[in-house]
């Protein structure tokens, strides 16, 4: 399961992922599971508003690097 937190509501879901889903890009992987990620250059690399973790930005890594990464499988998101 990953777990998205909001840290700005408190607030956390839960979303099952598959072994399929890991070379999923995360901005699209989010997207896909109802979680609205700020975007203002759509996954170009560009805008930096889809960062989580107040660190990377969803539309430059998959699921699988960001479970490389953060084990665990907490996103924080910041606004939400
Ligand atoms: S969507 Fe703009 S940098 Fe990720």
């Amino acid at each position: 399961m990953i777990e998205v937190r909001g840290l700005a509501s408190g607030a956390s879901t839960h979303y099952p992922y598959g072994t399929m889903d890991l070379g999923t890009n995360l901005l699209t992987w989010l997207r896909r599971q109802g979680v609205t990620i700020a975007s203002s250059c759509d996954g170009e690399g560009v805008c930096k508003r889809c960062t989580i973790q107040n660190a990377w930005t969803t539309c430059e890594m998959t699921l699988g690097e960001f479970l490389e990464r953060c084990p665990e499988g907490t996103i924080l998101v910041g606004y939400l």
